[in-house]
């Protein structure tokens, strides 16, 4: 048995819930506080991995700043105390309301995507009498090895400007009288777990740079994204990722400039760890070949299995037996992708017992939906 959760705490609640384990996301922080302090490097949390707000706060608290993608999440921010110059807000569709929120905001940065994009920003910041920070994101064309559905810096997708059209981009942003181009955003995919792609995005932004800079832009933003991955096989043995290696691949390839400052964008690092899913076992029902665990959490309380065919570890956290057996591991939805796992070696579970999804921090609750008109999971905090 395991002796990291409060089991105690978990007897009597409502289950599937969330619990958020606050101790080791502040450590998480403090790790990558530690490896960025002397640089000027600056970490805005990408709140779409996760915009609960003891989160937030617990973020915010630490330093960091914020990657929005919506309205939603710029309110969000505001909300849990983000200071307005530590927001930047990226995403492809930007609505003209959620541009005026942010304007009214006076956040730091929009990272900007197409040409139609910047129009509007430009027509609305003219609109407010106000000049609007705007990063570009480039596609920098790195295959990050991850899955398609999370891969986003190659070429042929929806995201960003192509490098090619970049230049010509620069150009007519000057001319518009309330844009300010301040930098150069990038993005390579999620999940990424192998660190040459980031050096290689770095060698690819110092090519960009000698040419923008020739071309007269000295942009003090260098955006290099979020993506850096976490293991989900063992979060035990990994709780924190390994922050040092990463950011040591900016301090040894990116190349600065004057003042220039990098941006990090970091989501699932920062929180997938810290969360758990707990469910109850509802039943357990053997087949002919199989026996299924039949979970009260599924696919719409963490849907990364069935969207991504990603692995959650299982853990039966209150089991006492030693012999195990193997078991699908199923939600309640009716969909067959509503799978957790399959052939997943278990301690002997039986009808009630509580299983914890692990490293469900990030992507997890912020997708849960009302499928099936279901209750969204609740949540506990480990303080
Ligand atoms: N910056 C940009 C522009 C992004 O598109 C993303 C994630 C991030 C930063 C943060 O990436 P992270 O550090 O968390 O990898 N729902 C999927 C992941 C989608 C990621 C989308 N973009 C999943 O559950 O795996």
């Amino acid at each position: 048995m395991l002796n990291q959760f409060p089991l105690n705490r978990f007897a009597n609640e409502q289950t599937p819930f969330y619990y958020y384990d606050l101790e080791l996301l502040e450590a998480t922080l403090n790790n990558i506080k530690e490896y960025t302090n002397d640089y000027p490097f600056h970490v805005h949390y990408a709140v779409k991995a996760n915009a609960n707000d003891r989160i937030l706060r617990t973020i915010n608290a630490a330093g960091l700043g914020v990657d929005c993608v919506s309205g939603g999440e710029v309110a969000a921010s505001i909300n849990a105390g983000f200071e307005s110059n530590k927001i930047v807000f990226a995403g492809v569709g930007k609505t003209d309301r959620e541009i005026n929120l942010a304007l009214d905001a006076n956040i730091l940065c929009f990272n900007v995507e197409s040409i139609p994009e910047l129009e509007a920003i430009n027509e609305l910041a003219q609109q407010k009498g106000k000049i609007a920070d705007i990063a570009f994101r480039v596609n920098p064309n790195v295959d990050a090895h991850t899955h398609k559905y999370i891969t986003t810096g190659l070429s042929e997708n929806k995201f960003g400007i192509n490098l090619e059209q970049l230049a010509d981009v620069l150009l007519y942003a000057k001319q518009l009288k309330n844009i300010n181009v301040v930098g150069l955003h990038f993005h390579i995919g999620s999940q990424i777990t192998i660190l040459e792609p980031f050096k290689i995005l770095c060698e690819k932004i110092n090519e960009l740079q000698e040419k923008v800079r020739s071309m007269g832009f000295n942009l003090k933003i260098i955006n290099v994204g979020g993506g850096y991955g976490v293991d989900y096989d063992n979060p035990d043995e990994n709780p924190i990722p390994d922050f040092k290696a990463y950011f040591d691949v900016f301090k040894n390839n990116l190349k600065l400039y004057d003042n220039q400052e990098v941006h990090f964008e970091l989501g699932r690092a920062i929180v997938a760890q810290c969360g758990s899913l707990i469910t109850r076992v509802t039943y357990v029902k053997k087949g002919t070949a199989k026996q299924f665990i039949i979970t009260d959490a599924g696919m719409t309380d963490l849907i990364r299995p069935a969207l991504y065919q990603a692995h959650h570890k299982i853990e039966n956290i209150t089991s006492t037996e030693k012999d195990t057996e193997v078991y699908d591991v199923v939600g309640p939805i009716c969909e067959s992708s509503d799978c957790f796992g399959e052939n997943e070696v278990l301690p002997i579970t039986k009808r009630g017992d509580l299983l914890a999804l692990r490293t469900a921090g990030a992507y997890g609750e912020i997708m849960a939906s009302r499928y099936n008109l279901r209750a969204l999971p609740s949540i506990i905090y480990s303080k």
